[in-house]
Parts: structure tokens; sequence; C-alpha cells
């Protein structure tokens, strides 16, 4: 393979090892595939190299030397992302660079609730780290066992707790990055107020790697919530779901942590994915929700809960509900959000959208939305599940059984197109918490009113004019001329 610039993929190689050495430098097939594709293995792609550098100093010094050279670089953290943003594309001079040897945990300081992490830790590392000391990092999502932090910063990414403590935006004090020129930004604060300007770490958070590479993160703990009560509930409708939703978060004094919705099939899928598992209530009722109100100190969750629902059962809110009397029991419900993924994914290729409009209009618009995927996609199911409290639905559709590979790319086209009509109509955002990637850019760019687009040019020009970062991902962006 040969570059614009004469250069070959073995020259490119050689420099890069002879740089960076060996140790840093991965390029043989093999060795790289892991790097270059997707995580339901839709896409697979190449790069140059992969590197894995051991501290920011040599991030820094692979982002020089990669600039130097002509090669663009695409982060990657745990490679969880959904929407195509950590694997290259069709371009031939990209690499990879993975923080996942960049996993350390710097400090953990319980009295100042903070602590500060490289950006390759797993989050659920972070998360059982800082719980040994009796502290809490709410970020929570289905992927913490695989996704880094720098990951989860770079996407804005959202998950189940959301509605209680807020994106991993609102989770962050402060960032290291190295910038496209290799400087370092050293921006690791852990002050809780801090005006001095413009808040530049807000750039990094949710540019999906297109600005600099993050390196460390300094991030907010709160205590750990030892009392937790899990709930599943079966209910007559998504809109007794969202009224239910309101009412817990006024009856439960803002204590409510997760208010996931699910459909009926979900129970299904989930047994798809893990026949042992439980399935503690009737699969027929037309909504479900699974709702966790959680607390440290001296409230009593567990009675809070109980009269909770013993109140909305009364009134006829909720028809019927299990709450988990253990850990193992609350776990078993979790695994059922958790499988009804894994059960979607064997059931082949599908599409899988990340969509939100305003709490007060979710149940038309999943009604609406569902109703254009029928008559688009005639035979194909709809599975309608999410994070409610965030008026975020994934609204996936999985073609009917027996469609060939090339149907169902056409029909996943047709589906993801009249869902977009609909939620146009609404108002609402194509993607809620997991990017825009690559997969997502041409329905971004075809959204973008002009004032924005100059402002995103704008920003990407002052921070990465030659287009090092993460080409394709987010945007199309012109070079300077
Ligand atoms: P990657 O996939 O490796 O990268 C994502 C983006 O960040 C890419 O653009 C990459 O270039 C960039 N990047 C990565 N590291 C850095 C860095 N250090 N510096 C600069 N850029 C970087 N997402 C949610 O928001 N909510 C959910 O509930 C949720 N559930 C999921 C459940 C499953 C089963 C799966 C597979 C995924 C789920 N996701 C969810 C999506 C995904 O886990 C998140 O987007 C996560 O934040 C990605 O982290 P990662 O480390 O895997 O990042
Ligand atoms: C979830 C991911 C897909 O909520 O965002 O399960
Ligand atoms: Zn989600």
């Amino acid at each position: 393979m040969m570059a614009d610039n004469g250069a070959s993929l073995a020259e490119w190689r050689l420099k890069l090892r002879g740089a960076l050495g060996d140790d840093i430098v991965l390029s043989e097939a093999g060795e790289m595939a892991p790097y270059c594709r997707d995580w339901h293995g839709d896409v697979t792609s190449q790069a140059v190299a992969v590197l894995r550098p051991r501290s920011t100093e040599q991030v820094a010094e692979a982002v020089r030397l990669c600039r130097q050279l002509g090669l663009s670089i695409v982060p990657q953290g745990g490679n969880t992302g959904l929407v195509l943003a950590a694997t290259p594309d069709a371009e031939q001079n990209q690499v990879v660079l993975s923080l996942e040897r960049m996993n350390k945990i710097r400090q953990i300081d319980a009295d100042d609730f903070s602590a500060v992490v490289e950006a390759g830790c797993i989050l659920s590392e972070l998360k059982d780290a800082v719980a040994g000391k009796g502290m809490f990092f709410p970020l929570a999502l289905g992927a913490q066992g695989s996704c880094r932090i720098g990951g989860n910063v770079s996407t804005n990414a959202g998950g189940i707790n959301v509605l209680r403590y807020g994106m991993t935006r609102e989770l962050i004090f402060g960032l290291e990055v190295v910038l496209p020129d290799g400087s370092i930004f050293d921006g690791l604060s852990t002050l809780r107020k801090d005006n001095r300007g413009i808040d530049l770490k807000q750039l990094f958070i949710g540019a999906e790697g297109t600005l600099g590479v993050i390196t460390a993160v300094s991030v907010k703990l709160t205590p750990y919530p030892d009392q937790v009560a899990t709930a599943l509930l079966g209910l007559a409708s998504l809109d007794d779901a969202i009224r239910l939703f309101r009412r817990a978060r006024r009856d439960c004094c803002d204590l409510l942590s997760a208010f996931e919705f699910m459909p009926p099939l979900a129970l299904t899928l989930a047994k798809e994915a893990m026949p042992d598992l439980p399935i503690p209530i009737a699969a027929d009722y037309p909504a479900y929700v699974l709702m966790e109100i959680s607390g440290s100190g001296l409230v009593d969750i567990d009675d809070l809960m109980a009269r909770f629902l013993e109140i909305v059962m009364e009134e006829g809110l909720v028809v019927d509900g299990t709450i988990a009397a253990s850990q193992t029991q609350a776990r078993n419900l979790w695994l059922i959000r958790e499988g009804m993924n894994e059960g979607q994914a064997k059931r082949g290729m599908h599409l899988r959208t990340d969509v939100s409009v305003k709490l007060s209009q979710l149940a038309d618009f999943v009604g609406d939305a569902e109703k254009a995927v029928e008559a688009a996609v005639p035979g194909a199911i709809c599975v309608s599940y999410g994070h409610v409290g965030d008026g975020n639905v994934h609204l996936n559709v999985l073609p009917a059984a027996g469609t060939t590979p090339q149907r169902r790319a056409e029909q996943i086209y047709t589906a993801k197109t009249a869902i977009n009509e609909v939620l146009d109509r609404y108002q609402g955002s194509i993607s809620a918490e997991h990017g825009i990637g690559r997969l997502k850019r041409a329905d971004f760019e075809a959204r973008l009113s002009p004032v924005r687009r100059q402002l995103l040019t704008a920003v990407k020009r002052a921070i990465d004019p030659d287009l090092v970062m993460n080409p394709g991902c987010q945007l199309n962006f012109p070079l300077n001329s």
C-alpha cells in the first residue's frame, strides 16, 4: 500500500518502531485485528499500526511523530462505542492509539470526594477501587467491565444513573490532554469551584477524540450508597411508566437512582441470551420498569420503596411487581436489562438507535415511530427500551428471522430513515448518549445549522488545524487552505 506522499506502509511502520520502540508499536495484521473491529463485529478495517503508550510523555511523543509522518490518530479506550468512532475507516494513513496500558489510579481522596485516574482505567475497576474507600463513582453502563474512563469522557457517556448524577460531563473536575501538536494541557485540578475564564475541559468532553488524546481525568466521588432497593414492575403502558417516573422523583425525595423502561419482549430476549436467568414476573404486561432507589447514612431505603410501591399499586399505576430481597436477586434483575442487549445481538445485525425527546412527548414519539417502522419495514420487530427519566429511548429494529444480510442492511437504513423523520418532527436528538462517530456523521451533518457548523469548524481549526485527530469522526472538516 502506498500513501499519497509516497510513503509505504512498511516505511511508516519502520519509522514508528525506530522512534517509539517495538514494545509500543503493533503492526502485524493478527495483533491489530481486535483494535480494528467494532464492538458488534459489524465493521472491520485496517490501520498502519496500533500504538500502546505507557505514559503521558509517550503519548505526546507518539502524537508528535504521527503528525510529522502525516499519519492521523484514532484514539481508543475499551472499544465498546456503538457509533464507529474508535476504529479506523477506509483512509490508509490512520494509526490506532490505544490507552489500555495507561490504567493506573493516581489517587483516591475520600476527604475531598475526588480521584485522579489515567484514561485507560476500566470503569468497573475505578468503581471497585473507590468503593474500597467507602466512595462511589456513579457512572454505570452495561459495558462498564470493558469501557475505559477516557472513552467515557470522550463520548460523554450516559447510562442508568444519569437521572440522579448527570452525564459524565457532570462527574468530571478536570482533564489532562495531549494536544494534536504534542503539547500537554494540564487541567487536572480537583477544585469544586473554579471560574477562571472559559472552562476548556468542556471542549474535550464528548469530542470523540477529534481534538486531542485524554491521558488522565480527575473525577467527582460521592459517599457509597450502601442501601439500595431494586424493583421490577409490570405496567399497562409506557405512558403509565412516565407518570410513575414523575411520582417516583417527587415521592422518593430525589433518592431515585435508576428508572429503566423495557417492553415485554425484553424478558424473552434476556432468556435467549441467558437461559438460566430467573424471571420473577409474568411476561405479559405491556410495559416493564426496573427501578432503583439508593442512599447512604440515616435514610431507610427499603421502607421508602415498600411504602412507595404500596401507594402506586393501590392506585393501579403499577399492576404487578417484585422487590429484590438480596443483592443476588437485584443483580439478576439488572441481568434482564443487560441480557436483552445480548439477546438482540444474537438475533443478528439490527438497527440500534439512541434518540431523545422531551419527557412529556416520549410515549407519543415511541408510538408514532414504531408505527412508521411497521409501515416502512413490515415484519420487522421494534424493541423500544431505555432511560425513561432522561427522555432517552433505544428504539431498535430487528429484521425478521431469515432475512438475508443484504436485505437486513437495506431494512436497517429504511427503518432508520423512518425513525429520524418522526424524530425531526419532535425536534429530538439523533444521539442522546452514544455520540456521532462515523456511523451517524451524515445524519448529524444533514441537521447542522450553518452557525453551529461554523463554530465547530472554528474550534477544530484552532486546536487541530492539520486534522490529525480522528478524521471522519463527527464531521468531515475541510483542510485549512
Ligand atoms: P471507545 O469505544 O474506545 O471510544 C469511544 C470514542 O472515544 C472514540 O471516538 C475514541 O476515539 C474516543 N476516545 C477513547 N479514549 C479516548 C481518549 N483517551 N482520548 C481521546 N479520545 C478517546 N453508552 C452510554 O452512554 N450509555 C449506556 O448505557 C451504554 N451502554 C452500553 C452497553 C453495551 C453492552 C455496550 C457495548 C456499549 C454501551 N454504551 C453505552 C456505549 C459505550 O460503552 C460508551 O460510549 C463508552 O463511553 C465508550 O467507552 P470506551 O472506552 O469503550 O471508548
Ligand atoms: C443501553 C445502551 C445500548 O442503554 O446505551 O443499553
Ligand atoms: Zn443507553
